[in-house]
């Protein structure tokens, strides 16, 4: 390997966080905080977010979308583009994922693809898995990887204090096996689309 690839081989990967939930009142924050800080402590990920709340889209699609939205799609549209990866947060509202992020799935196709995908899970008893499970569908069509690990935080709002996790061992350890899977995909496909661009 010469310096040149070296130095990009060691380059952190850009990882995008979507943080899907966008109700009122939503809990969302305090799962992203927790995760944010997770991701600072490691040197091969760069964080982006694009946290759904702050992303006003209809769920009207339209070949025309009008100035509004495509003002709205250019601030997000270009974090999902430059992203080597993603970890998508999400709660589960009636056994799936909510409606914000379907739209916003909806609204991009090329930016998913040949990308690792991750999630951050959460809810009541289920913890969000269920709407994770629907979600591997859907980045299937979308050509993308979900990876095998992740985060599931059943019955969330009794599981932080002041902003920490009471028991922090087996969500660090789902998030530490995620990022590194996340890690290898990232890098094996960045490098692979190098070679040869994904045109499937
Ligand atoms: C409309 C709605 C439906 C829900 N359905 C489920 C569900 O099917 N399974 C579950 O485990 N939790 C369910 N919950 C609980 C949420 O996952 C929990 O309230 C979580 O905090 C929601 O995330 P948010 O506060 O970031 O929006 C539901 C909550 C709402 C508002």
């Amino acid at each position: 390997m010469d310096t040149t690839n070296a130095a990009q081989a060691a380059a952190p990967l850009t990882l995008a966080l979507v943080v899907a939930s966008d109700r009122e009142g939503r809990f969302a924050p305090v799962v992203a905080d927790w995760f944010r800080t997770r991701v600072a402590e490691r040197a091969d990920f760069e964080l982006t977010v694009v946290d759904l709340a702050e992303v006003s889209l209809p769920t009207t699609l339209s070949h025309d979308p009008g100035p509004e939205v495509r003002a709205e799609l250019a601030r997000v549209t270009p974090v999902l583009e430059a992203a080597d990866a993603y970890v998508v947060l999400t709660p589960e509202y009636n056994h799936s994922f909510p409606a914000s992020l379907k739209n916003l799935v909806d609204r991009h196709y090329t930016e998913w693809r040949a990308k690792p995908v991750g999630f951050v899970s959460y809810g009541g008893i289920s913890g969000g898995i269920r709407a994770v499970e629907q979600l591997r569908q859907v980045y299937a069509e979308m050509h993308a990887v979900t990876v095998r690990d992740g985060v599931v935080l059943p019955n969330v709002h009794g599981q932080f204090e002041d902003g920490l996790l009471k028991d922090p061992t087996g969500p660090e350890a789902g998030a530490k096996l995620m990022l590194d899977q996340l890690a290898w995909w990232g890098r094996a496909l960045k490098d692979a689309k190098a070679v040869r661009p994904y045109a499937v």
